[in-house]
């Protein structure tokens, strides 16, 4: 662990108490998630309150989000979107879907956020085959392997203006070893190519550090 992890634990735990403090359905969330042997991966509250803030800031009535782990991020998501909005949220793990399927029905979200089980890249096809009204913002978060099938599919699924949100970018700076082997750095790092290179997407990356660690996210506007 980093010499500064402390410190960085120190200001995330200000930060969030100031400005994101979890409620005590957000708590129940990972609190079940951890008892259901679920791995403590979930976005930060103050994360979550970014990804709060960016939907809310795209006007967002629909988000679609690959990777529901527990649901934690999920809600912060659903929160943003007005009653009659909608959020899809895509999950692998049957296990993880039922817990995060309980977490929403007790934050009141179950009629906006529905989450689906099987691989992101099985399930994306059977979604683009209903087509879904555009999608104002994507939350990328699942295998990174396959960030870059995620953002091409976050671009057939997107509108002019949509936000395409990827975390998990930096994971201690490993992203920066054009040479690596990791399947997730190759992965991740394909996506950003893909947003540097593609003429409908712009975008930037940021470094973050917190309670997290060392890490950070992508964000990707979609051009018309
Ligand atoms: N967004 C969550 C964390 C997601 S962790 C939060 O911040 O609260 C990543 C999740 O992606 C895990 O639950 C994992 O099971 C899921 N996942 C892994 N591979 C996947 C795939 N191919 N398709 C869909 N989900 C996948
Ligand atoms: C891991 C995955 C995540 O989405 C994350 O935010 C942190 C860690 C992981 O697989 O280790
Ligand atoms: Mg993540």
């Amino acid at each position: 662990m980093s010499g500064s992890q402390q410190l960085w634990d120190d200001v995330d735990d200000y930060f969030i108490s100031q400005l994101s403090p979890d409620d005590d359905t957000l708590r129940a969330a990972l609190r079940d998630s951890e008892a259901a042997g679920l791995p403590q991966i979930a976005v930060t509250a103050a994360q979550g309150k970014l990804l709060h803030l960016l939907a809310q800031l795209q006007g967002a009535r629909t988000v679609l989000e690959i990777g529901t782990l527990g649901g934690y991020s999920t809600i912060w998501l659903a929160r943003a979107l007005p009653e009659d909005g909608r959020l899809i949220s895509l999950e692998y793990s049957a296990k993880h879907a039922e817990v995060a399927t309980r977490n929403l029905a007790r934050a009141g979200m179950d009629r906006v956020a529905e989450v689906r089980v099987g691989p992101a890249l099985e399930s994306l096809p059977k979604l683009a085959d209903e087509n879904p009204a555009p999608f104002d913002l994507v939350f990328i978060d699942a295998d990174k392997a396959n960030n870059a099938h995620y953002v091409e599919w976050a671009l057939r699924l997107t509108r002019a203006g949509s936000l395409i949100v990827l975390d998990n970018v930096v994971r201690g700076g490993r992203i920066a070893d054009a040479g690596s082997g990791d399947p997730d750095v190759v992965g991740t790092r394909a996506a950003l190519e893909l947003i540097a290179t593609h003429p409908r997407l712009t975008g930037t990356a940021i470094q973050t550090v917190g309670a997290k660690g060392y890490d950070g996210f992508a964000l990707a506007r979609v051009l018309g």
